[in-house]
C-alpha cells in the first residue's frame, strides 16, 4: 500500500534570536504559520530492508543526509518495524530556505510511514524524534499557527488564525542558516552590537516604548513575548460573540498581530549581505502587502494581503519585475489536517 500525503510549507511571523546556548544553538521565539504551498510525499513499505528515496529534483539528496531518510531510520527502530521503505518526493515547493520544505517532508514521511505500517508512535515520541532531526520539524506535527521556543523545536499550538492571502517570493540566492546565526553573534558581540542596539532603540521609539538602555537579546525576547501575550489575551480569549469587535479593530487578527510590530531578526544580518532580499521585501510592500518579511533565515520572502485578489495582482506585478512569486494562503490547523491525506 502506498500512502500519499501533502507536505505543507511554513513561514515565520516574527522571529527573535536569543543568546547562544552551551550546545551551540540559539534560543528562539517565533510564530510559525503553515501555508498552502506543498510537496507531495508517497511512502510504501515492502519486504526487505533499507530506505530508498525517489525524487526527480537533482537538488534533493537521496542518501542519509536527507531529513526523510533520517526520520524513517529513527522511526523504524522506535516502532520495531522491518521492511524496505520507499519515499517518493514530488517537489512542488521551491527548494529554497525559509519555507521549511525539507523539515515538512520529513514529518509528512513519518506520518505516512505510520499509516503504511498501520502502527503508530505516541505523540510525545514523535515530537522527540522530529526534534532530533531538526529544530523546525516539530511544528509540522501541530500545523496552523504555532508558537516555537527553545531552539524552535518546543512547539505550542496557538489559537487558529483565519486563512489569509499570502505571496511567497523565492529569490535566486541561497542563505546558509548556520552562517546567518554566526553573523548575528558577531554583530551582537562585536562592533556591530552598537548598530543592533541603535536599531532596537529605533524600534522602541517607533512603538512609543520608553527609551531606556538598549535591550539585551533576552529583553528583546521578552518584548516579543509580551506582544504575543497581549495579542493572545485581547482578541482571542474573547468569546466568538466578540468577532464583531475584532473585525472593528483590525479586520483580520493575523494582520493585527503583524501590525503590532513583529520582526524577523535575521533581516538585520541577511539584508546587508544580500541587498536584493531587502529589495524583494520593498517590492512586496509596493505591490500592496500589508506586511512583508523574510521567512526564517531566508532567502524566501513573503507578504500578507487583505484579499486574495490583491495577492494575485501582486504576483503579476512582481513577476513583471522579474521576481519568482506565488500566490497562496495561510493554512489553519483544521485545514492542515483535513487536507493532509491526498
Ligand atoms: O536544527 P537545524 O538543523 O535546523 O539547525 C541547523 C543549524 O542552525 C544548527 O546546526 C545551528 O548552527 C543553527 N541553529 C541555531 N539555533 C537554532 C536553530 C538552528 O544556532 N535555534
Amino acid at each position: 500500500m502506498t500512502v500519499t500525503v501533502r507536505s505543507f510549507a511554513k513561514i515565520n511571523l516574527g522571529l527573535h534570536i536569543g543568546p547562544p546556548r552551551p550546545d551551540g544553538f540559539h534560543e528562539l521565539l517565533t510564530v510559525y504559520q503553515t501555508i498552502g504551498l506543498h510537496d507531495v510525499i508517497r511512502v510504501s513499505v515492502h519486504r526487505g530492508t533499507g530506505i530508498e528515496i525517489r525524487c526527480s529534483d537533482a537538488r534533493v539528496p537521496r542518501d542519509d543526509s536527507n531529513t526523510c531518510f533520517r526520520i524513517v531510520d529513527r522511526a523504524m527502530k522506535a516502532l520495531g518495524a522491518k521492511g524496505h521503505v520507499t519515499i517518493g518526493i514530488e517537489k512542488r515547493l521551491p527548494v529554497q530556505g525559509g519555507l521549511g520544505g525539507a523539515s515538512a517532508n520529513a514529518v509528512a514521511t513519518l506520518l505516512a510511514l505510520e499509516r503504511a505500517l498501520k502502527k503508530s508512535l505516541p505523540a510525545a515520541q514523535k515530537l522527540q524524534i522530529a526534534a532530533e532531526v531538526g529544530s523546525d520539524l516539530p511544528l509540522f506535527l501541530v500545523g496552523g499557527t504555532v508558537l516555537g521556543v527553545g531552539r524552535g523545536e518546543q512547539v505550542y499550538p496557538l489559537p487558529d488564525l483565519p486563512a489569509t492571502a499570502c505571496v511567497v517570493v523565492t529569490p535566486k540566492v541561497g542563505v546558509s542558516t548556520p552562517n546567518a546565526f554566526a553573523q548575528w553573534d558577531r554583530r551582537a558581540q562585536g562592533a556591530g552590537g552598537a548598530a543592533i542596539a541603535a536599531q532596537v532603540l529605533k524600534r522602541k521609539k517607533r512603538t512609543n516604548a520608553p527609551k531606556l538602555t538598549p535591550s539585551s537579546p533576552s529583553d528583546r525576547m521578552n518584548e516579543l513575548g509580551r506582544s504575543l501575550s497581549a495579542w493572545l489575551s485581547e482578541p482571542y480569549s474573547s468569546a466568538p460573540s466578540d468577532v464583531r469587535k475584532r473585525r472593528g479593530r483590525a479586520g483580520n487578527p493575523l494582520l493585527w498581530l503583524v501590525r503590532a510590530g513583529i520582526e524577523n531578526d535575521f533581516e538585520q544580518v541577511v539584508f546587508p549581505e544580500y541587498p536584493e532580499l531587502c529589495e524583494g521585501k520593498r517590492a512586496l510592500a509596493r505591490a500592496g502587502a500589508k506586511y512583508a518579511s523574510l521567512s526564517g533565515s531566508g532567502s524566501t520572502l513573503y507578504g500578507l494581503f487583505a484579499e486574495r485578489d490583491a495577492a494575485i495582482r501582486a504576483v503579476a506585478e512582481l513577476r513583471k519585475q522579474g521576481w519568482a512569486a506565488l500566490a497562496t494562503a495561510t493554512v489553519t490547523r483544521r485545514q492542515y489536517w483535513s487536507r493532509f491525506l491526498v
